[in-house]
């Protein structure tokens, strides 16, 4: 491997929301974090050099992407999805959970419902209460280890005629699910069935598992192009995140009216100059560093896996299919949400995305991010071992 993902990089004192926080999130500040999605990793050399040339040139007026920024995209997601994006389709947003917000707003009105399948990522939650709209959850279900949909009770609720948007996030964080064409499909045409918009979340589409494939929501068919509202960004993929650039793909011109007028509403103008050519250096000339990357991941995977099985008695590896966030099952040890954070954050020194954050059916689950040097990933599970030794018998 050409490339070092081994060293650990201190991110202490960098502005760093992972590193730089814990007090202010109620932690103690010796936790070891593992929770928001971003990683321990620089992001491929292009882009510092690329940032670098922007940066000594020293003058950063309004800016905008050209011609060359829209192919930057359209190559990457032709080249590895064999999906054809159009110029049109594209508005650029400085967040997916920002676009998220515009598409709810735009596409329902206050008191309509939104459809959601929890365990799920939580903005989506806060942002359909902060807009006065409705939570409607369509759990997802637990069968041996595997979620699946329900498509049954999917189908129930749009049929109460109240349900207006459904955010679908694909591939699934926390879970880990990278979802069938057929899913896909099944879901999108009940949506299409009852007129229901879709809002897909794609944002860690580039993070899929050896075996897996992820299909583009929209790329499914023309009537799911015309009901669908494809978010994507760099950020995840590149660890971009701080630099506050995604691109929304909506195919339908009157959906796109709807959300582009919205994010007209809040005075949003450009994207920054920095996201503008991050964003671009990355698509262009980050693939074979995200090769490289999406091994080690791999590795960080088998190596949670096989320290989980062998080392972690109580706790279970729900199998990702991909994204770098791994989904851990502490059902067995019959915790109290009490004794469970008492066990992750103050034996195990661990700061991680506890599971009710994600719905009431995280109960007795945590979510780990393995986006990190494999000696960081080695070190809290150790003192997750550590704590789970002493914890029984204190109970
Ligand atoms: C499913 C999903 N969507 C969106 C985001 C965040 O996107 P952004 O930072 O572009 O708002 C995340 C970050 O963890 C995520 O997991």
């Amino acid at each position: 491997m050409e490339r070092d993902f081994d060293t650990v990089i201190d991110r202490r004192h960098t502005n760093s929301l992972k590193y730089d926080f814990a007090l202010e999130f109620g932690k103690s500040e010796a936790v070891l974090p593992m929770w928001v999605a971003d990683m321990d990793f620089q992001a491929p050399r292009a882009v510092a050099e690329k940032l670098e040339a922007v940066s000594r040139f020293g003058i950063y007026g309004y800016s905008e992407g050209k011609d060359d920024y829209f192919y930057a995209v359209y190559n990457w997601y032709k080249k590895r999805f064999g999906w054809e994006i159009k110029k049109e389709w594209m508005l650029k947003t400085p967040g997916v959970v920002f676009a998220v917000a515009m598409a709810v707003r735009g596409l329902t009105e206050e008191g309509d419902g939104v459809m959601i399948q929890q365990p799920v990522y939580y903005p989506f939650g806060n942002t359909i209460r902060a807009n006065g709209r409705k939570l409607v959850n369509s759990p997802l279900v637990l069968r041996e280890g595997k979620y699946e949909m329900d498509l049954e009770d999917f189908e129930k609720k749009l049929k109460t005629g109240k349900v207006k948007l459904f955010i679908l996030c694909s591939p699934h964080n926390p879970v880990g699910r990278v979802w069938r064409e057929e899913e896909l499909r099944a879901v999108g045409e009940l949506c299409l069935k009852y007129q229901v918009p879709v809002v897909s979340d794609e944002i860690h589409a580039d993070f899929i598992y050896e075996g897996y494939q992820h299909r583009i929501f929209a790329d499914l068919g023309e009537d799911f192009a015309a009901n669908s509202v494809i978010c994507t960004a760099p950020s995840k993929t590149f660890n971009l995140a701080g630099l506050q650039v995604s691109n929304i793909f909506i195919p339908d011109f009157q959906l796109r009216r709807r959300v582009y007028r919205e994010i007209k509403k809040t005075g949003y103008g450009g994207l920054n100059l920095m996201g503008l050519t991050a964003c671009q250096a990355a698509y262009e000339e980050g693939e074979a560093w995200l090769e490289e990357l999406k091994e080690y991941l791999a590795g960080n995977l088998e190596y949670l896996r096989e320290f989980t099985r062998e080392k972690l008695p109580g706790i279970d590896l729900i199998e990702p299919e991909g994204t770098y966030l791994a989904w851990l099952d502490l059902r067995k040890l019959k915790l109290s949400r009490q004794e469970q954070e008492t066990l992750i954050a103050e034996r195990a020194g661990l700061w991680l995305d506890t599971g009710t954050m994600f719905g009431e059916e995280g109960e007795g689950f945590e979510r780990i991010n393995i986006a990190c040097p494999r000696g960081t990933l080695r070190q809290a599970l150790e003192q997750l071992r550590a704590a789970l030794n002493t914890f029984a018998p204190l109970r």
